[in-house]
């Protein structure tokens, strides 16, 4: 496998922390999309000081509709690795208009060509961590199915296992199945970035993510999976001629594909994730006069790095 050289992962590092401090202004003032603004304005300019050749795979919406950082745009200095990049500069914009935990910034990188460019609709989603026979869990099983498949691959029983989930009506029934199989449910109001890499993450006691949630938080999630070795399993769901119109857009022919984790990540990876508020997986943005501390989960799947940094940035 080609790398990305290891050096840009401080570099991304930096971008993500800028534009969770853009964000983070923003903090239980209640406005979304100022805080989003801030957000995109900061992460797109730090990207643009990066000797990369980059696209912007997964953006903030179509050329049209989204003035930075849209998809297709191309981002830094125009010479370097030639890059395609999956951002999110405000995962949970809720959670930012409420001052709410779990708010983070993130994206990740590949080589060019490496990341399914997901078109911003729903998607389903179903995760686990790793040390599980590969394939165990698959979108066209029941609930039922799955949670036997992976208590038994656990050794343990359903009424053990914990299952994530986006709380939402549409999730109804397989709320139900899960309250009859007694798993324990844990909720999130937002953020499923977050709640798919719970999966994983030794200090929470998640063992799968169920759901439906958005297409581009998807991807980014099967990255940092990819670097830590766990499985995910995705299809988009497409409603109507609109959004059938804009995967076909994105050159996506199979509208019922079932995506595992190497058909949205080829190669080599990179990913990050800075808090903004306050969460489980990281510190939020704290500002101390001219300075900031930034948390961030930085992820390099060829050079096996996985670390959680706190820097001190000037503002
Ligand atoms: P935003 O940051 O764009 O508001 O997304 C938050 C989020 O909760 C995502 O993490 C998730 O994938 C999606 O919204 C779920 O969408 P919906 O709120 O429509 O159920």
């Amino acid at each position: 496998m080609s790398s990305i050289n290891p050096k840009y992962l401080d570099l991304f590092i930096k971008v993500c922390e800028r534009a969770a401090f853009g964000a983070s202004k923003f903090k239980g003032k209640g406005d979304k999309n100022a805080a989003d603004q801030a957000a995109v304005d900061e992460m797109r300019s730090e990207l643009n000081k990066i000797d990369i050749k980059g696209t912007v795979v997964i953006g903030e919406g179509e050329m049209d509709e989204a003035p930075m950082l849209y998809i297709g745009e191309k981002v830094g200095l125009g010479h370097g690795e030639e890059v395609d990049i999956a951002v999110d500069p405000l995962e949970g914009t809720n959670f930012i208009a409420k001052n709410l935990p779990n708010a983070i910034s993130v994206m990740s990188v590949t080589k060019k060509n490496g990341l399914l460019s997901a078109p911003d609709t729903y998607m389903e989603k179903i995760a686990v961590g790793k040390g599980l026979p590969r394939n165990l869990v698959d979108l066209d099983y029941t609930v039922e199915k799955n949670i036997h498949l992976l208590s038994k691959a656990k050794k343990t029983s359903p009424d053990k296992i914990t299952a994530c989930i986006l709380n939402r009506p549409r999730h109804e029934k397989i709320i139900k199945s899960l309250n009859d199989l007694k798993v324990k449910i844990k909720f999130i109001s937002d953020g499923d970035v977050t709640g798919v890499i719970s999966v994983i993450d030794p200090s929470s006691s998640v063992d799968i993510y169920l759901g439906t949630g958005g297409g581009p938080e998807g991807v980014l999630a099967a990255a940092a999976l990819d670097c830590l070795g766990g499985q995910m399993q995705t299809r988009l769901v497409l409603n109507d001629n609109d959004e059938i119109g804009r995967a076909q857009k994105l050159g996506i022919k199979d509208l019922k594909k079932k995506y595992n984790i190497e058909d949205m990540i080829k190669g080599d990876v990179m990913f990050c994730a800075t808090g903004i508020t306050d969460g489980e997986m990281l510190k939020g943005i704290k500002e101390n006069g001219d300075y900031f501390y930034a948390s961030t989960f930085a992820l390099h799947k060829s050079q096996k790095i996985s670390k959680k940094v706190t820097n001190k940035v000037k503002k």
